[in-house]
């Protein structure tokens, strides 16, 4: 068999037996094996082995994370030291692998910038250099880089602002810029990488207003711009991108309301993130043909009126987060939005809080999925009794009332809750006792009852103040001696008048 016909490992040998021959001197004097060398010096693995087969006793095409070419033996052209523990920076020698595809550093802490000399890999396609602390400006040089698939360098501390060059990008499909610290405004050149399915601008300072270009990136997936600066409303041109399964805006200051065709428009999304900005008018109905949404976040923003009645339509539904609106409810069929969550068997956290709903709160929500862990609708105007099969709700950590105007018993059910670490029910008008079966909730660390009408524990051996109206109660913890006494005891602390 001729050596050019044998298989790579066959032909690597081979070839570093030739080089070996030469005595002490590095094998590699120049080549990718030289420039890996040098990549190498400027990293530290921590004593880890990350990079202890980086040596001259095998060829640098074996060495752990290196994969060369199959047609071009000596060249590299993958480079994966992903989570290798590394720290140190990225040397300009990664320049000379000039026939490199991938560059995945991510999950290291790398520091220093990106070398510009990376705009000599000119078939760069995937970088990916996540959750380290690089920063300085992204190197103009990336511009001739313009293969490039998938730029990932979310999780860094890159500074100035987003590259207006990235549109020139034609192949880009994802670009995570996210989590960095990026000023300025976003470019409308981007509106030029017409591949682009993901674009992650989350947690930076981006300023300035969504420019109307976006609207033409017909392909995009996911588009997170959360946690920036923007302002204006959400450009009626991004109703043109109807493959949405993300849609990411919160913690901006965004206003506005939104069309009434919002729903018909994104019949894929997924997640929509709409918190802490400064959207008003009505929830469109129309979300409900949404059947694929799992995240429905609007809290703290400027919603008001009723919400869609069929809202359990969303039946993979997880977390619905409608906190600090005006939100309301007056009569029974207002409350229908709830009701009819029970069809969504994945629901966690419903977050009502902090709205005007009034009227009272339907027993159905004893039949939520049994999945649910938080169930908060303080701060409302909700009369009534709390509902008697709450204690079906085997999986809840977090039930909270307050500010409210419940009425009556605290249901013997909650005892049933093992989960349950808070419950707050305080500024209500509940009555009766608290039932002794609470003393079942090994979990429980927050119990506020202060502000009702209650009156202490039924036939409990404990003896406590009696309650006033004005009595503050915090069990901190049904004690950390339920470790090792079988009859946990409530240790009550009593304050206040
Ligand atoms: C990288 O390439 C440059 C120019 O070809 C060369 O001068 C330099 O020695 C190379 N560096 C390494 C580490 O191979
Ligand atoms: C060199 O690499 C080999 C693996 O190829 C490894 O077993 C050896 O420990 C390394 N030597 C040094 C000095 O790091
Ligand atoms: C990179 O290496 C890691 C760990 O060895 C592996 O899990 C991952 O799949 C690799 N990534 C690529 C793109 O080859
Ligand atoms: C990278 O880090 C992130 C955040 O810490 C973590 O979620 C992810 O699983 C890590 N990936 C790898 C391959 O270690
Ligand atoms: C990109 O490549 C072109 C052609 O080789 C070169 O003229 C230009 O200076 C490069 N641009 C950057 C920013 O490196
Ligand atoms: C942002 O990146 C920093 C540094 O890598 C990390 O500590 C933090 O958890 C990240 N936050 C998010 C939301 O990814
Ligand atoms: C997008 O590309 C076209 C054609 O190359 C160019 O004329 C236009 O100015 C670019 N748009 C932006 C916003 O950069
Ligand atoms: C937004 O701008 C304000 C005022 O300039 C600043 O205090 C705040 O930190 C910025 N927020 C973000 C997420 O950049
Ligand atoms: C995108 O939206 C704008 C504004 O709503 C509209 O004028 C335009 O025709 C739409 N383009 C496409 C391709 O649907
Ligand atoms: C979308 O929802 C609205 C309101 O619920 C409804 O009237 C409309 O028929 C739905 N459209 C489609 C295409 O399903
Ligand atoms: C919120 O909406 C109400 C009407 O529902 C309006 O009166 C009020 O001015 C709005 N507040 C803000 C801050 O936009
Ligand atoms: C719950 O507590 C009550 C009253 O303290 C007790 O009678 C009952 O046996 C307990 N139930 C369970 C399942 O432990």
């Amino acid at each position: 068999m001729s050596p050019l016909c044998a298989p790579l490992p066959v032909l690597i040998s081979l070839l570093f037996a030739s080089v070996t021959a030469k005595a002490t001197i590095s094998p590699w004097p120049e080549g990718d094996g030289a420039a890996l060398l040098a990549f190498k010096e400027k990293l530290d693995d921590g004593g880890g082995t990350a990079l202890l087969s980086w040596n001259q006793s095998s060829h640098f095409c074996t060495w752990q994370g290196v994969t060369c070419g199959r047609r071009h033996l000596e060249r590299v052209t993958a480079i994966n030291l992903t989570a290798a523990g590394l720290t140190g920076q990225i040397s300009p020698s990664i320049g000379n692998l000039s026939f490199l595809r991938s560059i995945f550093l991510n999950n290291n802490s790398l520091h220093g910038g990106i070398p510009s000399s990376i705009g000599h890999l000119r078939r760069l396609r995937f970088l990916v250099l996540r959750f380290n602390s690089l920063g300085e400006e992204i190197p103009l040089e990336l511009v001739n880089c313009s293969e490039l698939t998938i730029i990932n360098l979310h999780g860094n501390r890159f500074v100035g602002s987003v590259p207006p060059w990235l549109g020139s990008f034609k192949r880009l499909t994802s670009l995570y810029l996210s989590n960095n610290s990026l000023t300025g405004v976003i470019p409308t050149s981007l509106a030029n990488a017409s591949s682009l399915e993901v674009l992650a601008l989350h947690y930076n300072h981006i300023e300035g207003v969504i420019p109307e270009v976006l609207g033409r990136l017909a392909r995009l997936r996911t588009l997170n711009l959360g946690v920036n600066n923007l302002t204006g409303t959400i450009p009626t041109s991004l109703y043109n991108l109807t493959s949405l399964q993300g849609l990411g805006m919160a913690v901006n200051h965004l206003s506005g309301e939104l069309p009434a065709d919002f729903g018909s428009k994104f019949r894929n999304l997924r997640k929509l993130l709409l918190s802490s900005n400064k959207f008003s008018g009505p929830f469109p109905s129309s979300i409900t043909n949404c059947s694929d949404l799992e995240n429905f976040e609007l809290a703290s923003n400027n919603f008001s009126g009723r919400l869609p009645p069929n809202m359990g339509r969303l039946a993979k539904l997880t977390w619905f987060i409608i906190f600090g609106n005006h939100f309301e409810a007056q009569t029974a069929n207002d409350w229908d939005f709830l009701a009819s969550l029970t069809n969504c068997s994945n629901l966690e956290s419903v977050y009502l809080q902090s709205n005007n709903f009034g009227g009272s709160l339907p027993h159905l929500v004893a039949n939520l999925s049994e999945k649910l862990q938080n169930l908060c609708v303080s701060d409302n105007l909700i009369s009534g009794s709390i509902p008697p099969g709450i204690g079906n709700l085997a999986a809840l950590q977090r039930f909270v009332l307050s500010y409210n105007n419940f009425i009556g018993d605290i249901p013997e059910g909650i005892g049933r809750l093992r989960h349950l670490r808070v419950l707050v029910l305080d500024d209500n008008s509940l009555s009766g006792h608290i039932p002794p079966t609470l003393g079942n909730l090994t979990l429980l660390l927050i119990l506020n009852a202060s502000l009702n009408a209650l009156r202490g524990m039924h036939n409990s051996s404990h003896t406590w103040t009696p309650a006033t109206p004005n009595l503050f109660i915090i069990v901190q913890q049904f004690s950390r001696r339920c470790h090792t006494e079988r009859s946990c005891r409530l240790t009550l602390s009593v304050t206040g008048h």
